[in-house]
């Protein structure tokens, strides 16, 4: 038999249970997994207006589903991960513990990437490190939304090292009406890319770039919930980048006919920019890039996060 019945009664129970597991925002995310779970509206839950919010009385099952989700979330579980979907540029993606929970800043990139796309003649977008797949999804989305004559011969292929990624992303594609628009190939980076695809396409790019000592410093809700093959990338955090440009733009290259290579990498949150700047040097004096075919871009919070190379 449950304990609680009442809609006040439920929720009280689990507010207090979030205050003890020092949860960061309990008031949004309780609304947020009570809506779900018990089929109920996340604004009025937010501002309190159900009328029989003393009195409303709640189904067994429904609030056995509920606690569920509190006890998931006070284990430090991402609203995310309890729901299954995550909502990336107006679409909804499904996440497991196979992929990276698509973050809000990856939408720049992609909105920079459909901005050259279509100014820009290419053949090809080769999204490397797709995971949940949301920004070649996207990307496509937006090429169909465009119906535009010039961009319909764009082929999109979506690469990633993880079978598992690669299935979610084949899930999200469908979910979103665009399978038909995009292939997807396990590779650990160019290797198994198909050289026909390289040729005058733009790489679309958010590798691993956290340096792995910094697993220590790193919130239980991210290591428990991302995939670390998603995460990590050598000491420097500048490992599979460092190959990706070598293989690349390197003398002598395979794959040097690309037309462009967009790529997220981390910003230093307001300290110093070490990436930018490893990347920069590798770029210019090693790989011999000219100064004016590399740039960089920032993000919501004004920190250079992006990079854009010409070739
Ligand atoms: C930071 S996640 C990005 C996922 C997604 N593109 C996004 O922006 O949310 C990095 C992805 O790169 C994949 N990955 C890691 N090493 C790789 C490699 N050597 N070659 C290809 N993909 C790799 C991981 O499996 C993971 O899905």
């Amino acid at each position: 038999m449950q304990k609680y019945k009442i809609l006040k009664d439920v929720l009280d129970f689990a507010k207090n249970k979030f205050y003890k597991h020092d949860i960061e925002n309990p008031s949004l995310d309780m609304a947020i997994l009570a809506a779900k779970a018990l089929g109920l509206s996340k604004i009025q839950l937010i501002t309190k207006e159900y009328v029989s919010f003393d009195t409303l009385s709640i189904s067994d099952d429904k609030i056995q589903k509920f606690l569920y989700f509190i006890e998931l979330r006070c284990k430090k579980n991402s609203i995310s991960e309890i729901l299954g979907i995550k909502n990336f540029y107006g679409l909804d993606f499904i996440v497991t513990n196979d992929v990276l929970t698509p973050r809000p800043e990856t939408e720049i990139l992609v909105e920079k990437v459909f901005n050259y796309i279509l100014k820009n003649n290419i053949n090809n977008i080769i999204d490397i490190g797709t995971g949940s797949g949301c920004i070649a999804i996207t990307v496509a989305m937006l090429l169909k939304k465009k119906r535009l004559e010039n961009l319909k011969n764009i082929k999109i292929l979506a690469c990633d090292i993880s079978e598992k990624a690669l299935e979610v992303a084949k899930k999200n594609a469908k979910k979103n009406g665009v399978l038909d628009m995009i292939e997807f190939q396990k590779s650990n980076l160019l290797e198994n890319i198909n050289k026909k695809y390289l040729e005058n396409a733009c790489i679309v790019t958010n590798l691993p770039y956290i340096p792995e000592s910094d697993a220590k410093k790193m919130s239980e809700e991210v290591l428990n919930g991302d995939p670390k093959l998603a995460l990590f990338s050598g000491k420097t955090g500048t490992d599979l980048y460092e190959k990706l440009f070598t293989d690349l733009f390197q003398e002598n290259s395979n794959f040097y006919n690309i037309n462009s290579c967009f790529f997220e990498f981390d910003s230093g949150m307001n300290t110093e920019n070490i990436q930018k700047k490893y990347y920069e040097n590798l770029l210019l004096n090693k790989l011999e890039i000219g100064n004016n075919d590399i740039s960089f871009f920032e993000d919501y919070s004004g920190c250079e996060r992006f990079g854009k190379i010409l070739v």
